[in-house]
């Protein structure tokens, strides 16, 4: 069995007790914290920076910080970020002027670095720069927006990036956003995807760690 993470995305949560909020969902059993990072520009929405990251490691937050930068331009805001306390920074091929100084950049801090796919956005963006990638994040809807249903092609591409990922002998991350829920991880996973982001699915259940729960019950079968 492949070492799954869960990610719960805090862009679902109450961020006027985000503290309380990602201590409770760690808690309840997840590995890793999502933070949707949205500009108003490259999406439709806007979220939170570099503080608020920064704000979440004053508070106590030591689990790795999985920042998604949903933004463009790309670069002025990653050194913010390594600052910040993050972990891995993913951000989309089609925000960044020059893919590969951007990821060198956040290897270069010290931070994951990570290429995050739309549902429309070929693969072919790894082409040249596997090497200096430590997640791939495929989205399985289209970004902007907590609470949408699963793509199912999803599925198909996971397959695809799961065989790049295995050919290239390299300890890539393949991680998937959107609309996962504990009825269909379990084909998530089964078609690739090793780390999980779940939002509304989490948060959004009355008790967090029976939501949790019921997806590693899928993920152990
Ligand atoms: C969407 C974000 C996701 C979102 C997922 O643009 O990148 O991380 O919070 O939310 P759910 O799990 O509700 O689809
Ligand atoms: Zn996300």
């Amino acid at each position: 069995m492949r070492d799954y993470l869960l990610a719960p995305s805090i862009l679902s949560a109450d961020f006027a007790r985000l503290g309380a909020e990602v201590d409770a969902v760690l808690e309840a059993g997840t590995d890793i914290v999502h933070f949707d990072v949205m500009d108003n520009h490259y999406v439709p929405n806007l979220t939170v920076g570099p503080m608020v990251c920064k704000a979440l490691r004053k508070y106590g937050v030591t689990a790795p910080i999985d920042v998604h930068l949903m933004v463009s331009p790309v670069d002025r805001i990653i050194g913010d970020f390594i600052e910040a306390g993050a972990t891995y920074i993913t951000f989309h091929p089609e925000a960044s002027d020059h893919i590969d100084r951007s990821l060198q950049l956040i290897r270069s801090g010290g931070c994951e670095a990570g290429l995050v796919f739309n549902p429309a956005t070929p693969l072919h963006y790894l082409d040249y720069v596997l090497d200096k990638v430590d997640m791939v994040l495929l989205m399985s809807v289209n970004p902007g927006f907590g609470g949408q249903q699963f793509i199912p092609k999803t599925l198909d591409k996971l397959m695809e990036a799961r065989r790049l990922i295995d050919a290239s002998g390299l300890p890539i991350r393949l991680e998937v956003d959107g609309g996962v829920t504990a009825k269909n991880i379990r084909q998530i996973a089964e078609a690739g995807a090793d780390t999980f982001v779940a939002g509304s699915a989490i948060f959004g259940a009355g008790d967090y760690r029976a939501a949790v729960s019921a997806m590693r019950a899928e993920l152990a079968l």
